[in-house]
Protein backbone atom coordinates (compact mmCIF):
# COMPACT_ATOMS: atom_id res chain seq x y z
CA UNK A 1 0.00 0.00 0.00
CA UNK A 2 1.57 3.08 -0.72
CA UNK A 3 1.61 6.08 1.72
CA UNK A 4 -0.82 8.86 1.61
CA UNK A 5 0.12 12.28 -0.58
CA UNK A 6 0.09 14.53 2.54
CA UNK A 7 2.83 17.05 1.06
CA UNK A 8 2.48 19.56 -1.67
CA UNK A 9 5.11 21.57 -3.67
CA UNK A 10 4.48 25.27 -4.62
CA UNK A 11 7.27 26.30 -7.32
CA UNK A 12 6.65 29.90 -7.26
CA UNK A 13 10.84 30.84 -7.78
CA UNK A 14 10.22 32.22 -11.26
CA UNK A 15 10.30 35.74 -12.43
CA UNK A 16 7.31 36.47 -14.20
CA UNK A 17 8.57 38.09 -17.17
CA UNK A 18 4.89 37.10 -18.88
CA UNK A 19 3.20 39.83 -16.45
CA UNK A 20 5.68 42.72 -15.98
CA UNK A 21 5.83 45.32 -15.50
CA UNK A 22 3.28 43.83 -12.94
CA UNK A 23 5.74 41.70 -11.58
CA UNK A 24 8.92 43.82 -10.90
CA UNK A 25 8.12 43.74 -7.77
CA UNK A 26 5.48 41.53 -6.81
CA UNK A 27 5.09 37.66 -7.32
CA UNK A 28 2.68 36.45 -9.73
CA UNK A 29 1.30 34.02 -8.02
CA UNK A 30 0.14 36.95 -5.88
CA UNK A 31 -2.06 38.32 -8.79
CA UNK A 32 -5.60 38.40 -7.54
CA UNK A 33 -8.32 36.31 -9.94
CA UNK A 34 -11.49 38.49 -8.20
CA UNK A 35 -10.25 38.65 -4.59
CA UNK A 36 -7.92 35.65 -4.05
CA UNK A 37 -4.60 35.33 -5.31
CA UNK A 38 -3.35 32.75 -7.37
CA UNK A 39 -1.34 30.54 -4.83
CA UNK A 40 -4.92 30.82 -2.49
CA UNK A 41 -6.78 28.83 -5.34
CA UNK A 42 -3.52 26.50 -5.48
CA UNK A 43 -3.49 26.18 -1.67
CA UNK A 44 -7.02 25.75 -1.28
CA UNK A 45 -6.89 22.87 -3.88
CA UNK A 46 -4.55 20.64 -2.41
CA UNK A 47 -6.26 21.09 0.60
CA UNK A 48 -9.25 19.90 -0.63
CA UNK A 49 -7.47 17.14 -1.40
CA UNK A 50 -6.60 15.83 1.76
CA UNK A 51 -2.68 17.64 1.48
CA UNK A 52 -1.35 18.57 5.15
CA UNK A 53 1.89 20.49 4.24
CA UNK A 54 2.96 23.09 2.10
CA UNK A 55 5.97 23.89 1.07
CA UNK A 56 6.10 26.89 -1.42
CA UNK A 57 9.85 27.37 -3.30
CA UNK A 58 10.01 31.04 -3.18
CA UNK A 59 12.91 33.54 -4.63
CA UNK A 60 13.55 37.09 -5.09
CA UNK A 61 10.81 39.54 -3.92
CA UNK A 62 8.55 37.21 -3.22
CA UNK A 63 7.87 37.91 0.98
CA UNK A 64 4.42 38.71 0.16
CA UNK A 65 3.32 35.15 0.01
CA UNK A 66 4.70 34.14 2.97
CA UNK A 67 2.84 37.42 4.66
CA UNK A 68 -0.52 36.27 3.07
CA UNK A 69 -0.18 32.85 4.92
CA UNK A 70 0.70 34.29 8.28
CA UNK A 71 -1.30 35.32 11.14
CA UNK A 72 -2.11 39.38 10.40
CA UNK A 73 -3.34 40.26 14.06
CA UNK A 74 -3.74 43.86 13.29
CA UNK A 75 -5.81 43.32 10.39
CA UNK A 76 -8.15 40.77 12.55
CA UNK A 77 -8.78 43.28 15.11
CA UNK A 78 -9.60 45.51 13.10
CA UNK A 79 -12.17 43.33 11.76
CA UNK A 80 -13.43 42.29 14.96
CA UNK A 81 -13.84 45.57 16.50
CA UNK A 82 -16.04 46.39 13.11
CA UNK A 83 -17.79 43.67 13.57
CA UNK A 84 -17.34 42.21 9.64
CA UNK A 85 -17.26 38.39 10.74
CA UNK A 86 -17.75 36.48 7.51
CA UNK A 87 -14.51 38.28 6.56
CA UNK A 88 -12.34 37.62 9.66
CA UNK A 89 -12.76 33.93 9.65
CA UNK A 90 -11.87 33.99 6.37
CA UNK A 91 -8.79 35.93 6.64
CA UNK A 92 -8.32 33.83 9.74
CA UNK A 93 -8.88 30.32 8.06
CA UNK A 94 -5.13 31.13 6.26
CA UNK A 95 -3.32 31.06 9.53
CA UNK A 96 -4.05 27.50 10.16
CA UNK A 97 -2.43 26.04 7.32
CA UNK A 98 1.04 24.24 7.59
CA UNK A 99 3.89 26.32 5.62
CA UNK A 100 7.71 25.72 4.78
CA UNK A 101 9.21 28.26 2.70
CA UNK A 102 12.36 27.59 0.78
CA UNK A 103 14.62 29.52 -0.92
CA UNK A 104 15.84 28.63 -4.91
CA UNK A 105 18.49 30.78 -4.79
CA UNK A 106 19.07 30.94 -9.43
CA UNK A 107 16.34 30.34 -11.67
CA UNK A 108 17.87 27.49 -12.71
CA UNK A 109 14.01 25.60 -13.47
CA UNK A 110 11.27 23.44 -12.59
CA UNK A 111 13.63 20.42 -12.11
CA UNK A 112 15.93 22.33 -9.73
CA UNK A 113 12.79 23.99 -7.85
CA UNK A 114 11.34 20.69 -6.90
CA UNK A 115 15.00 19.09 -6.34
CA UNK A 116 14.95 22.10 -3.44
CA UNK A 117 12.24 20.36 -2.15
CA UNK A 118 14.16 17.17 -1.22
CA UNK A 119 15.03 18.22 2.47
CA UNK A 120 11.31 19.02 3.16
CA UNK A 121 9.66 16.02 1.21
CA UNK A 122 12.39 13.39 2.39
CA UNK A 123 11.59 9.94 1.30
CA UNK A 124 7.56 10.31 0.06
CA UNK A 125 5.57 10.61 -2.58
CA UNK A 126 4.23 14.08 -3.23
CA UNK A 127 2.11 16.61 -5.13
CA UNK A 128 3.69 19.75 -7.52
CA UNK A 129 1.01 22.10 -7.99
CA UNK A 130 1.97 25.19 -10.66
CA UNK A 131 -0.61 27.78 -9.25
CA UNK A 132 -0.60 29.77 -12.95
CA UNK A 133 -2.43 26.81 -14.17
CA UNK A 134 -5.77 27.32 -12.43
CA UNK A 135 -8.55 24.33 -12.37
CA UNK A 136 -11.94 24.99 -11.85
CA UNK A 137 -12.51 24.84 -8.30
CA UNK A 138 -15.42 22.40 -8.70
CA UNK A 139 -13.31 19.85 -10.59
CA UNK A 140 -11.08 18.02 -8.22
CA UNK A 141 -8.47 17.11 -10.41
CA UNK A 142 -5.91 16.63 -7.60
CA UNK A 143 -8.62 13.82 -5.86
CA UNK A 144 -8.18 11.87 -9.04
CA UNK A 145 -4.38 11.79 -9.27
CA UNK A 146 -4.21 10.98 -6.17
CA UNK A 147 -6.92 7.84 -6.62
CA UNK A 148 -4.78 6.32 -9.30
CA UNK A 149 -1.40 7.05 -7.42
CA UNK A 150 -3.01 4.68 -5.06
CA UNK A 151 -4.13 2.06 -7.75
CA UNK A 152 -0.21 2.36 -9.79
CA UNK A 153 1.99 3.38 -7.25
CA UNK A 154 3.55 5.13 -9.46
CA UNK A 155 4.42 9.20 -10.83
CA UNK A 156 1.21 10.25 -12.26
CA UNK A 157 1.04 13.79 -14.28
CA UNK A 158 -2.35 15.67 -15.52
CA UNK A 159 -3.22 15.69 -19.10
CA UNK A 160 -4.62 18.10 -21.48
CA UNK A 161 -4.94 17.98 -24.95
CA UNK A 162 -4.11 21.37 -26.95
CA UNK A 163 -4.42 22.88 -30.12
CA UNK A 164 -1.37 22.61 -32.55
CA UNK A 165 -0.59 26.64 -31.84
CA UNK A 166 -0.03 26.14 -28.37
CA UNK A 167 1.83 22.70 -27.82
CA UNK A 168 5.43 24.87 -27.87
CA UNK A 169 4.54 26.27 -24.73
CA UNK A 170 3.95 23.06 -22.79
CA UNK A 171 5.48 19.80 -21.84
CA UNK A 172 4.28 16.90 -24.40
CA UNK A 173 3.88 13.58 -24.04
CA UNK A 174 3.42 9.91 -26.18
CA UNK A 175 1.77 7.15 -24.56
CA UNK A 176 -0.25 4.06 -24.82
CA UNK A 177 -4.03 4.66 -23.42
CA UNK A 178 -4.21 1.90 -20.69
CA UNK A 179 -8.14 2.54 -19.53
CA UNK A 180 -10.54 5.81 -20.51
CA UNK A 181 -8.06 8.87 -19.68
CA UNK A 182 -4.97 6.77 -18.29
CA UNK A 183 -2.23 6.74 -20.17
CA UNK A 184 1.25 4.94 -19.50
CA UNK A 185 3.56 7.21 -20.99
CA UNK A 186 6.81 6.37 -23.27
CA UNK A 187 7.66 9.52 -23.95
CA UNK A 188 8.09 13.07 -23.35
CA UNK A 189 9.24 16.20 -25.14
CA UNK A 190 9.76 19.79 -23.10
CA UNK A 191 8.21 22.58 -25.46
CA UNK A 192 8.38 20.79 -29.00
CA UNK A 193 8.43 22.82 -32.27
CA UNK A 194 4.98 22.38 -33.77
CA UNK A 195 6.48 19.47 -35.88
CA UNK A 196 8.19 17.67 -33.40
CA UNK A 197 5.66 17.36 -30.53
CA UNK A 198 4.34 13.30 -30.27
CA UNK A 199 1.29 13.95 -30.01
CA UNK A 200 -1.62 16.66 -29.30
CA UNK A 201 -1.30 15.61 -25.29
CA UNK A 202 -0.11 18.08 -22.84
CA UNK A 203 1.22 18.14 -18.86
CA UNK A 204 -0.52 20.85 -17.05
CA UNK A 205 0.70 21.81 -13.83
CA UNK A 206 -0.28 18.87 -11.47
CA UNK A 207 1.54 15.84 -10.72
CA UNK A 208 2.37 13.01 -8.51
CA UNK A 209 6.21 12.55 -8.10
CA UNK A 210 7.94 9.47 -6.02
CA UNK A 211 11.11 10.29 -4.58
CA UNK A 212 13.01 8.74 -7.47
CA UNK A 213 12.61 12.27 -9.43
CA UNK A 214 15.12 13.39 -7.16
CA UNK A 215 18.05 11.39 -8.03
CA UNK A 216 16.47 12.00 -12.02
CA UNK A 217 16.64 15.21 -11.40
CA UNK A 218 20.51 14.97 -10.24
CA UNK A 219 21.73 12.97 -13.02
CA UNK A 220 19.91 14.62 -16.33
CA UNK A 221 21.40 17.08 -17.77
CA UNK A 222 19.98 20.88 -18.70
CA UNK A 223 17.53 20.68 -21.30
CA UNK A 224 15.74 23.10 -22.61
CA UNK A 225 16.89 27.06 -22.26
CA UNK A 226 19.84 25.46 -20.51
CA UNK A 227 17.14 24.65 -16.99
CA UNK A 228 16.99 21.74 -15.14
CA UNK A 229 13.93 20.25 -16.84
CA UNK A 230 10.95 18.39 -14.97
CA UNK A 231 9.94 17.16 -18.07
CA UNK A 232 13.41 15.49 -18.89
CA UNK A 233 13.46 14.14 -15.22
CA UNK A 234 10.36 12.37 -15.99
CA UNK A 235 12.14 10.34 -19.60
CA UNK A 236 15.00 9.50 -17.02
CA UNK A 237 12.34 7.76 -14.99
CA UNK A 238 11.14 5.96 -18.33
CA UNK A 239 14.43 5.04 -19.65
CA UNK A 240 15.32 4.00 -16.20
CA UNK A 241 12.09 1.32 -16.42
CA UNK A 242 10.64 3.45 -13.75
CA UNK A 243 6.77 3.65 -14.99
CA UNK A 244 4.85 7.39 -15.29
CA UNK A 245 1.17 7.38 -15.91
CA UNK A 246 -0.68 10.25 -17.44
CA UNK A 247 -4.47 11.17 -16.11
CA UNK A 248 -6.04 13.16 -18.92
CA UNK A 249 -7.76 16.02 -17.32
CA UNK A 250 -11.56 17.18 -18.85
CA UNK A 251 -12.82 19.98 -16.58
CA UNK A 252 -11.86 23.38 -17.02
CA UNK A 253 -8.07 24.39 -16.56
CA UNK A 254 -6.97 28.35 -17.15
CA UNK A 255 -3.43 29.17 -18.38
CA UNK A 256 -3.37 32.01 -15.94
CA UNK A 257 0.79 32.39 -16.75
CA UNK A 258 -0.82 33.79 -20.04
CA UNK A 259 -2.26 37.08 -20.35
CA UNK A 260 -5.44 35.99 -22.03
CA UNK A 261 -5.71 32.71 -20.07
CA UNK A 262 -5.50 35.24 -16.77
CA UNK A 263 -8.62 37.20 -18.47
CA UNK A 264 -10.10 33.93 -19.21
CA UNK A 265 -9.58 32.91 -15.64
CA UNK A 266 -10.82 36.15 -14.31
CA UNK A 267 -13.93 36.59 -16.27
CA UNK A 268 -14.94 32.88 -15.56
CA UNK A 269 -14.57 32.82 -11.75
CA UNK A 270 -16.08 36.16 -11.29
CA UNK A 271 -19.10 34.78 -13.21
CA UNK A 272 -19.16 31.64 -10.44
CA UNK A 273 -18.52 34.15 -7.46
CA UNK A 274 -21.69 34.59 -5.17
CA UNK A 275 -21.67 37.66 -4.27
CA UNK A 276 -20.68 39.87 -7.64
CA UNK A 277 -22.36 36.54 -10.54
CA UNK A 278 -25.12 38.65 -10.99
CA UNK A 279 -24.10 42.44 -11.31
CA UNK A 280 -20.83 41.20 -13.54
CA UNK A 281 -23.33 38.64 -15.97
CA UNK A 282 -25.16 41.93 -16.39
CA UNK A 283 -22.53 44.21 -17.05
CA UNK A 284 -20.96 41.78 -19.94
CA UNK A 285 -24.16 40.73 -21.30
CA UNK A 286 -24.51 44.69 -21.97
CA UNK A 287 -21.16 44.99 -23.11
CA UNK A 288 -21.31 42.31 -25.60
CA UNK A 289 -24.45 43.34 -27.06
CA UNK A 290 -22.12 46.73 -27.52
CA UNK A 291 -19.33 45.18 -28.89
CA UNK A 292 -21.36 43.18 -31.64
CA UNK A 293 -23.03 45.71 -32.91
C1 LIG B 1 6.02 23.94 -17.05
C2 LIG B 1 6.60 22.61 -17.53
C3 LIG B 1 5.85 22.12 -18.78
C4 LIG B 1 4.37 22.04 -18.46
C5 LIG B 1 3.84 23.40 -17.96
C6 LIG B 1 2.40 23.30 -17.49
O1 LIG B 1 6.32 24.94 -17.98
O2 LIG B 1 7.98 22.77 -17.82
O3 LIG B 1 6.33 20.86 -19.16
O4 LIG B 1 3.67 21.66 -19.65
O5 LIG B 1 4.63 23.85 -16.84
O6 LIG B 1 1.89 24.55 -17.16
P1 LIG B 1 6.20 26.52 -17.61
O7 LIG B 1 4.76 26.88 -17.76
O8 LIG B 1 6.69 26.66 -16.21
O9 LIG B 1 7.07 27.22 -18.61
Amino acid sequence: MPGKITKAVFPAAGLGTRFLPATKAAPKEMLPIVDKPMIQYAVEEAEKSGIKEFLIITGKSKRTLEDHFDSAWELEENLKRKGKKALLREIKRLNHFHFAYIRQKAPLGLGHAILCSKPFIKDESFAVILSDDIIDPDDDLLGEMIKLYEEHEGTILALQRVPKTERHRYGIIAGNKIKKNVYEITDLVEKPKPSAAPSDIAIIGRYILTPDIFKAIETTPPGKGGEMQLTDALKTLINNNIPVYGYLFEGKRYDAGDKVGYLKATVELALKHPKIKKEFRKYLLKTLRIIHK
